[in-house]
């Protein structure tokens, strides 16, 4: 239970732990497991994760929280693991070596944390630095056009600049999967894909 702001300065997590934004529990307990117990932590085992601990329970979950929190978790000398999920300002700094706009690039940086959000939900092994990198990239083509063809040319600027095959086809096939103008970013009459 970390808010975006002390995620991203301490990128740190227990190993297997699913980033949730207390702020935005009314979305998140929708997709918690029923049946499975849940251990709430924050950053000291403060009101942050108490406060998310008796809500659960409102809700009849299984929730304790953990006492100390995560500082408590590290100092013991548990294990932690860097999360992968996280934009890097290496990425953003080859879409603006390669021309596209700082729209396109907020567009972008928007898209793959709203992709690493959906992610870190489904409780399943994904490729977090696919979604992610593969999300940030999407619209590299976007610096030569903003037809549609922006996402096989993206696709060969992405290969000529050496990403792997799995980010190209992203950017190849996100062009082709019946999203709207609008909901892609664009307007009524600037079509984009
Ligand atoms: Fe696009």
């Amino acid at each position: 239970m970390r808010r975006k702001a002390d995620y991203q300065a301490d990128p740190n997590t227990i190993k297997g732990a699913v980033r949730c934004d207390p702020e935005k529990i009314d979305d998140w307990v929708k997709q918690l497991p029923v049946g499975k117990r849940a251990v709430v932590y924050c950053v000291k085992g403060g009101s942050v994760s108490q406060s998310v601990t008796d809500r659960l329970r409102g809700e009849k979950f299984d929730a304790v929280f953990l006492e100390g929190g995560l500082k408590h978790w590290i100092e013991s000398g548990q294990p932690v693991e860097a999360a992968h999920d996280s934009i890097h300002e290496a990425d953003i700094n080859l879409l603006r070596q390669a021309g596209v706009s700082e729209e396109d690039i907020a567009h972008s940086v928007k898209v793959a944390e709203k992709a690493l959000e959906i992610a870190s939900r489904i409780r399943r092994n994904l490729d977090m630095e696919l979604v992610g990198r593969g999300a940030l990239f999407h619209d590299l083509g976007k610096a030569k056009t903003h037809e549609i063809e922006h996402g096989k040319l993206g696709a060969e600027m992405g290969a000529a600049i050496g990403l792997p095959p799995a980010i190209t086809a992203v950017m190849e096939k996100h062009v082709r999967t019946g999203v709207s103008c609008r909901e892609h970013g664009g307007n009524d009459r600037t079509p984009r894909g």
